[in-house]
């Protein structure tokens, strides 16, 4: 006897469910959810990612992280679980007690319990985290859209103009001992950038006019990436900079080094340098090059990047940057040269690619 009930009640899901059986195995969309999960994880690993543990505060914060993922699926299970048992266990009515009491009970008392729970644990953390530096102080200020870094400044940082006063001017590469509670002197310029190391600690403000301190004290030895993490303006997004962590010997070694003049001083780059007006905005230390608008180019050739960690530091990159900065960096507030004879570019990037 045929079936009497209709047929043609929902077709359209009817033939989904056709196509779908339809085709071969593995061959669904289930197969791509362990790929994007698998791709969205990867992005949990590497120099930038507060999972790697290479500071106190990172541990710290990620710790915290992982106790309330877990306290959260936990939570998320029961609630389901209720539901399940409200809508198909026991799918009759409740009397009013009994939601009253389910509403005080798992609606407030637990909630603020567990709240509070966390709210003791997190403030229990503080005190080790907002300890006083006993490491070095190292001004750090942000400009657009680069990172100027001083190390062994003296006294109290001016922040009329820009942050650093005194001390060996470096830029984009930030050395840090190991073991050691640094603290960081922010400040800046003109607008408002957010200095922030993932994988070492959380960010702080860099705010014109006022100097924000920010501890940073590193665990692990390597090389991590920073950012910038407030938008300023059009090259917010390549405004990234490079944490080195090394030893205590290898950190006073790198700051004496730094101190020094440029390793070379004459010659045909240094004299087109400054021929061209380049003083006028960076400093080279041992050249009549003193310009103070962008970054201190001394010993350029020992940093990992340029155009404040987005190019490798190669001569043929430098070459580029010098003929179009927004070319490579759009937003980048140096002007171009491309009107420079090649020959002079070229004498100025192997200069600048020679001073280590
Ligand atoms: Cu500097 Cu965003």
């Amino acid at each position: 006897m045929p079936d009497p009930r209709p047929t043609t009640g929902r077709p359209p899901q009817i033939k989904k469910a056709a196509d779908r059986s339809a085709l071969p195995a593995g061959r669904g969309m289930r197969p791509i959810a362990p790929v994007f999960v698998a791709v969205l994880a990867a992005g949990c690993a590497g120099p930038q990612s507060s999972f790697e543990g290479a500071g106190t505060e990172a541990v710290s914060v990620a710790n915290l992280f992982w106790v309330m993922l877990a306290g959260a699926i936990v939570i998320w299970l029961l609630v389901i679980g209720l539901s399940i048992y409200a809508t198909k266990a026991h799918p009759a009515a409740h009397s009013e007690a009994k939601g009253i009491r389910l509403i005080i009970w798992g609606g407030a008392v637990f909630p603020s319990m567990v709240l509070a729970v966390l709210l003791t644990w997190g403030l229990t953390m503080m005190p080790d985290l907002r300890r006083e530096a006993e490491g070095p102080r190292i001004a750090v200020s942000g400009e657009r859209f680069w990172w100027r870094v001083a190390y062994g400044i003296e006294g109290e940082p001016g922040v009329a103009k820009s942050l650093p006063s005194g001390g060996v001017e470096s830029a984009n590469e930030l050395w840090l001992p190991v073991g050691r509670r640094t603290e960081i002197l922010l400040g800046s310029p003109d607008v408002v950038h957010s200095f922030w190391v993932p994988a070492i600690a959380g960010k702080t403000d860099a705010i014109p006019g006022r100097v924000n301190r920010l501890v940073l004290e590193p665990t692990r030895k390597g090389v991590y990436n920073g950012v910038c993490a407030e938008f300023c303006g059009d090259a917010h997004a390549q405004m990234g900079f490079r944490v080195v962590v090394v030893s205590e010997d290898d950190y006073a070694r790198y700051v004496e080094a730094q101190g020094q003049p440029a390793a070379v001083t004459a010659g045909e780059g240094p004299d087109r340098f400054v021929d061209r007006g380049c003083g006028a905005c960076h400093t080279v230390r041992g050249t009549p090059a003193d310009g103070a608008v962008g970054p201190d180019l001394t010993h350029i050739a020992s940093r990992r990047t340029i155009g404040a960690g987005l190019l490798e530091t190669t001569e043929a990159n430098i070459a580029a940057f010098i003929r179009s900065p927004a070319h490579v960096k759009p937003g980048a507030e140096m002007p171009a040269f491309a009107m420079l004879p090649e020959a002079e570019i070229d004498a100025i990037a192997n200069w600048l690619g020679a001073l280590r």
